[in-house]
């Protein structure tokens, strides 16, 4: 799925765009899933894991969900560079359709100006119009504030909690909590 661009202003007055990904942002959304997966603990993916992620399956990854009917992925660029995206995607199962799931992920130099919080919006709006969606869903590690701050100012409540769900590298492990929002109908 595709949505229109979108332009917005940071906490700090710079400009933001919204937009689907295209064929010409994969070498840039290549540096910025490396360089975020070794910025924070609270994504599932270390940069060493990050070896999957070409522009070949960026290239194709990007075709499917733009062409797809139950996915989008919003990226969000400030002065020309990918600050962070997020995506949102729900089943084509007749018993599972109703549940949408989301995630976020940003670079921490673009925390706190207000990007998670517009993105979010534009999620729950792709929410809202499709009429199957009844709740969305997403998860969290334990220690995430800011994120959880966000989901719960979104109007996400904590519905249940996986223990020792995370292994750091240091063998600290950590309990995922799951979120869920209603779309009122
Ligand atoms: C979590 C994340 C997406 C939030 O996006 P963001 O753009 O920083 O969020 P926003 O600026 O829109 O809003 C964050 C809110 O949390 C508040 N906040 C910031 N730090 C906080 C903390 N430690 N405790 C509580 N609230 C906090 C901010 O004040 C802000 O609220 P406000 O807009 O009402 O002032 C982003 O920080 C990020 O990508 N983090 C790393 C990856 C990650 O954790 N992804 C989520 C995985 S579940």
């Amino acid at each position: 799925m595709i949505i229109e661009p979108i332009e917005f202003k940071l906490k700090d007055g710079r400009k933001a765009t919204i937009r689907c990904p295209r064929e010409e942002d994969c070498q840039g959304m290549l540096d910025y899933l490396y360089q975020s997966a070794g910025e924070t603990e609270f994504i599932v993916r270390y940069p060493e894991e990050c070896g999957r992620y070409t522009i070949e399956y960026e290239t194709a990854l990007f075709e499917k969900i733009n062409g797809s009917e139950n996915q989008a992925m919003l990226v969000c660029f400030v002065d020309g560079k990918i600050a962070g995206n997020c995506n949102i995607a729900w089943s084509t199962r007749i018993k599972a359709k109703h549940r949408a799931s989301v995630a976020i992920v940003l670079l921490r130099e673009f925390w706190d100006q207000g990007i998670g919080t517009r993105l979010f919006q534009e999620l729950l709006k792709i929410a809202e119009k499709n009429k199957d969606i009844l709740q969305i869903e997403l998860d969290f590690i334990e220690g995430n504030t800011r994120a959880r701050a966000l989901y719960e100012k979104m109007g996400f409540r904590i519905t249940g909690v996986k223990p020792n769900a995370i292994r750091l590298k240091d063998g600290t492990l950590l309990n995922e909590y799951s979120m869920i929002r209603e779309i009122k109908r």
